[in-house]
């Protein structure tokens, strides 16, 4: 939720210009106060009108029509907000504010800013290639503005290509989790396993759990936010994956571990969130198992590798959290694992508990940490459990 917090949108001269109403209604529905200043050749694409309507605030267009009804002045406008988002973004006003010119009234509300600026570029893909573009978007991003890639696909010009204004929600849900999240986990890679693994039995069949990889990909997400260099390796989900989030994708827990190990070196933090499965049949038949051949099935099952009690042979200076899903005596199995994986935290999962568990948006779970102190964590979404874990994790040392 965005409620109180206050947003400049800035649009620019491009045919998605239209697109940030859907942007603005967004933003406006989460709670957000929101300004909106176009510039001039932005409102030859859509009528200012209809995002004063929008927004319940006059547009501003121009560096000089500012009048006394009008409360604000730039430079008040710009240490008003919170975040100032430009979308879209063309080439010429990421060329703009990269060399410091102020001569509108969105250039001048940039420059008199210090609060965080993101970009949603939309332009033509040969504008995108350019190296003077490239300089310009190099330039800003080490100077802490930030972007939201553009996409593939058919551009206005018909052309298809880099440069189409990223997806709608991306664009808001950047904005959600720049305005919600701290950035305490700069400079830290984490490595979070997902959902289940699938142990075929024949060339269509498996043995495979209920886990979903809700909860490994809210992690995933929230740890991004904050921050963190992600790399998710998940077994099959229906989820989709996050842009920025370096996927790996997998079936069984053979391939889980491989690509744990491989990068292992890599991670400061591990968070094996996976219901990895702990069997598999020993022997894989190469077709289908036809019915009428087989009379009584008796499939012999052999131990899968515990990838976490492997990596908890190799910590190090490592910070390992593991996940125990338990149906009985919740605390002390947990705390069990916990030792025998050499784990810093287990987050203890009751499968029992109402509302909370596989494939459900929610959960609730005991945080044990390697002190033996345990908190209880109470029914809440998994995107609010992902950040109480995460806080967790940061108090280790
Ligand atoms: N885990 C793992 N590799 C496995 C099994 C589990 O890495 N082959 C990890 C899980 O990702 C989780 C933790 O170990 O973080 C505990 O998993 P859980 O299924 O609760 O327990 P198990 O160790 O498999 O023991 P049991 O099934 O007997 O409860």
């Amino acid at each position: 939720m965005l409620k109180g917090k206050k947003i400049i949108l800035g649009i620019t001269g491009s045919i998605a210009a239209y697109k940030a109403a859907e942007i603005l209604s967004l933003l406006k529905k989460k709670g957000a106060d929101v300004f909106v200043i176009m510039t001039e050749p932005a409102t030859k694409f859509v009528q200012p009108l209809t995002f004063s309507t929008l927004s319940g605030h006059p547009v501003i267009t121009n560096l000089f029509s500012l009048n006394d009804q009008i409360e604000i002045k730039h430079v008040s406008l710009s240490q008003w907000a919170d975040l100032i988002l430009i979308a879209p973004a063309t080439a010429n006003i990421i060329g703009k504010i990269a060399h410091g010119i102020a001569d509108d009234m969105l250039t001048t509300t940039v420059m008199a800013s210090k609060s965080k600026v993101i970009f949603a570029p939309a332009m033509n893909k040969n504008m995108i290639s350019n190296p003077i573009y490239q300089e310009n978007v190099k330039k800003l991003v080490a100077l802490g503005y930030e972007f939201i890639d553009s996409e593939y696909g058919l551009l206005a010009c018909g052309e298809v290509g880099e440069g189409r204004l990223a997806d709608i929600k991306e664009i808001v849900d950047k904005v959600d989790h720049t305005l919600l999240f701290k950035k305490d986990y700069k400079n830290k890679t984490v490595l979070i396993t997902a959902s289940c693994t699938r142990e075929p039995i024949d060339k269509v069949r498996f043995i495979s759990n209920y886990s979903s990889g809700k909860m490994g990909f809210a992690l995933a997400d929230v740890a991004q936010a904050r921050g963190a260099r992600v790399i998710l390796i998940t077994g099959p989900t229906c989820l989709p994956t996050v842009k920025g989030i370096d996927t790996i994708l997998i079936n069984t827990a053979e391939e889980m571990k491989n690509e744990v190990f491989k990068c292992f070196k890599k991670a400061d933090i591990i968070i094996s969130a996976a219901a990895v499965a702990d069997f598999r049949p020993k022997e894989i038949f190469s077709g289908k198992i036809k019915k009428e051949e087989t009379k009584k099935m008796v499939i012999e099952l052999e131990k899968t590798s515990d990838i976490l009690y492997e990596l908890g042979k190799k910590k190090g200076n490592k910070i390992l959290v593991g996940f125990a899903a338990e149906t009985e005596n919740l605390v002390h199995n947990a705390s069990k694992k916990l030792k025998e994986k050499n784990l810093d935290l287990i987050i203890a999962n009751d499968l029992l508990a109402k509302g909370a568990g596989f494939g459900s948006d929610k959960n609730t779970a005991k945080i044990i940490d390697n002190k033996g102190i345990v908190r209880e964590l109470p029914l809440m979404p998994k995107t609010d459990m992902a950040e109480k874990i995460l806080d967790e994790i940061l108090k280790i040392n």
